[in-house]
């Protein structure tokens, strides 16, 4: 075993690991090719650490920290077996590891994903005492990584400010990132984390890793840089209050984590993991997304059956595909007329819709609109039939007072009744209707409270792990009973916006912020994760911009509305059916090509990007210009070859220059504006 080599290929992203002769693990390469052919000549025990355990390196920060049935909090690996095998998509490696002293194994595992370039790494703990010891923490990978003049680069940003971005230098010491709530993890931090090799990461040049823990809840990644230089990041769950107490025989399995890496710069390593979320993640990927209309915006909690009935034929005159019902639709006894209420209750009420739903989705259906609902199926508000009848089934510490926010309780997963109760609640919306096809599934607080009766006293600190498994498992119910249901995910927008719910989901609502100007910056910066099918943009009033401009910016994802027709101007309704016209068009591109992002708009008055295919049309260009500026806008130039010959359609909704063949340009000036260029070969 002492010089044995593992060569784990995941194509641009490989990973080289090696036994010293004392039987310790090291990483000798990470990266591309060319990183993974480690000089013979270099001792191994001279790399870093494979995984760094509390006790082992005393001047690093560890992956790995636990107190052992015999007291010690020590933990020093040897490798005590590998194997290798296959999966569907590449190959899967596993080294075993034990403590020297204590009856305590380690298994690190990697899944390969060579056609994506990607590798997945995981880690379990096993206690093989016969008494019981203490995880504190398990990352899921904890890659070395070079420092001279790394930065790093992550988004984040709370409600309405999803996917904001932070870029900085790796500084001396150990920054912690880490989101937080359980529920609405990725409000405080998105699931992707770059660190950078040379500098702030660019779209084409320069080497970098993403990693992405494949976590439902809370994660924390530190990066760390020593006084010697050396860098790592460390990722998986969030561990602070939330220690494993390991009986005999007993393990834990930290969550996967996606690794990627590029030598090109971000570009490339999007576009790979944009193909590998439609292709390997999210369900249905290939399927195309229908154009929603959303009625929260427009009309809140504020429904009665002839209001919905009229938008339901505005949107249907506009072109839509589908309508969604949004909040406020339930609640008798405690009527659902304001986040106060209701919440738990999801009988119709019959006061808004005195016959109940069904006229309303058959007006949708009768107009060729497929109809949509939404629930909160995780949530109640006190003021609930069914918090009265079951105030035990919250997330509640005993003596404790249970805090409210939006005036709701989460409702406690681990406890069998909850998880059915919230079963039920799926399965009663859609047993509302049989032409119910979608469900919008919400989750709008975070939890702070951290206590379970399903848990033992001793074991308190599982439920921010358990609770999230207990909702996958959920979800996972829920995707085998109504496998023809489309499910939007969504947490106060882009709350959830993680791999491991999304692969129960079929996409996601990207951010309650859709003034078109935010949304361009925040789509661009999801985008470095997930593919545009799955990513929820409505035009909207927010940020009172022209209905063109907002259509112009959603229609560069998975398009939709949340207006109210009834007050849309016959100039306004004219742009959003040539927009609609035209996303039909451009569908598969958008949602199933490949993205190329031209021209930053973070700090910048300008913002470009591209969809290519294979196919006619063969790209689709959307420029905006965001705020007004002297500045001349930067070159705009399709990623296409440059020795075709290339038609260009202004494909702008609502520009008086529609329709007409012309050169690829950025907007007049005068922001904010939008053009949109569609692109084919010449005959
Ligand atoms: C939060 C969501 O992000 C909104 O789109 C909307 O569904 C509201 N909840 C409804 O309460």
């Amino acid at each position: 075993m002492p010089g044995e080599q593992l060569h784990i290929d995941g194509g641009e992203t490989g990973l080289v690991l090696g036994v010293g002769a004392d039987g310790r693990l090291h990483q000798l390469g990470l990266g591309g090719p060319e990183r993974c052919e480690p000089d013979p000549a270099f001792p191994t025990a001279l790399f870093p650490l494979a995984l760094p355990t509390f006790g082992e390196e005393a001047l690093r920060e560890p992956a790995l920290r636990a107190t052992h049935a015999d007291g010690t909090t020590g933990t020093r690996l040897v490798v005590e077996a590998m194997a290798a095998g296959t999966h569907d998509h590449g190959e899967v490696h596993e080294v075993r590891l034990r403590d020297r002293v204590a009856p305590f194994e380690v298994v690190l595992r990697w899944r390969t994903w060579p056609s994506y370039g990607l590798l997945e790494a995981s880690s379990e703990v096993v206690n093989r005492a016969d008494a019981p010891c203490t995880l504190h923490e398990l990352a899921s990978t904890s890659p070395a990584v070079p420092t001279v003049g790394a930065h790093l680069e992550h988004w984040g940003g709370g409600w309405a400010n999803e996917w904001s971005p932070t870029v900085e230098p790796v500084g001396l010491g150990t920054r912690s990132l880490a989101s937080a709530g359980g529920v609405r993890s990725s409000l405080h931090l998105a699931p992707l984390v770059l660190w950078s090799l040379e500098g702030p990461p660019t779209e084409e040049a320069g080497e970098l890793l993403g990693v992405s823990v494949v976590w439902g809840g809370d994660v924390r990644i530190a990066a760390e840089r020593t006084v010697h230089g050396q860098g790592r990041l460390i990722a998986g769950v969030q561990h602070v209050g939330a220690e494993r107490h390991l009986g005999p025989g007993e393990s834990f399995r930290a969550p996967s984590a996606l690794l990627g890496w590029s030598s090109a710069g971000t570009g490339p390593l999007s576009r790979r993991l944009h193909r590998y979320v439609r292709e390997q993640v999210v369900r249905n990927g290939a399927r195309p997304r229908a154009i929603a209309f959303n009625n929260w915006e427009a009309m809140g909690f504020a429904l009665d059956a002839d209001g919905v009935g009229e938008v339901i034929d505005g949107a249907a005159d506009l072109g839509a595909e589908l309508f969604l019902l949004d909040d406020g639709w339930f609640g008798t006894t405690h009527p659902r007329d304001d986040d106060a209420a209701g919440l738990g209750d999801w009988d119709v009420d019959r006061r808004k819709f005195p016959d109940g739903l069904g006229p309303v989705v058959d007006r949708a259906l009768d107009r060729g609109l497929r109809f949509g609902l939404w629930i909160e199926p995780e949530m109640v508000n006190p003021r609930s039939e069914a918090y009265e009848a079951r105030p035990d089934l919250v997330v509640a510490e005993p003596g404790r007072e249970r805090r409210e926010e939006r005036q709701q309780l989460v409702l406690d997963l681990c406890q069998p009744e909850a998880r059915a109760q919230a079963r039920a609640v799926v399965d009663g919306a859609l047993a509302l209707h049989p032409g119910i096809s979608y469900l919008k599934w919400d989750a709008n607080r975070d939890l702070f409270e951290a206590g379970s009766p399903a848990l033992a006293p001793d074991r308190q600190s599982h439920l921010p792990i358990d609770r999230v498994h207990a909702t996958l498992a959920l979800m996972d119910e829920v995707a085998a009973a109504h496998p023809d249901v489309e499910l939007m995910l969504c947490a106060s927008g882009g709350g959830r916006s993680d791999l491991a719910n999304l692969a129960r989901f079929h996409e996601l609502w990207t951010s309650d912020d859709t003034d078109p100007i935010d949304r361009v910056r925040l789509q661009w910066g999801a985008s470095h994760l997930l593919p545009a099918n799955v990513l929820g943009a409505h035009v909207t009033r927010w940020g009172q911009r022209p209905i063109a401009f907002g259509c112009a910016v959603a229609m560069s994802a998975r398009f939709g509305f949340d207006l109210d027709p009834r007050t849309m101007t016959e100039p306004e309704r004219e742009a959003a059916r040539q927009a609609v016209e035209t996303y039909r068009r451009i569908r598969t591109l958008v949602q199933q090509g490949e993205l190329h992002r031209l021209v930053s708009p973070i700090g910048s008055p300008f913002g470009a990007l591209a969809y290519v295919a294979e196919g006619d049309p063969a790209a689709v260009v959307f420029a905006y210009r965001l705020e007004a500026t002297d500045l001349e806008p930067p070159s705009l130039v399709a990623p296409l070859d440059p020795d075709r010959r290339w038609v260009v359609e202004d494909a702008t909704p609502g520009d008086p220059q529609r329709g007409e063949v012309g050169e690829l340009a950025w907007p007049d000036a005068g922001a904010p504006s939008a053009k949109v260029w569609v692109v084919r070969a010449a005959p």
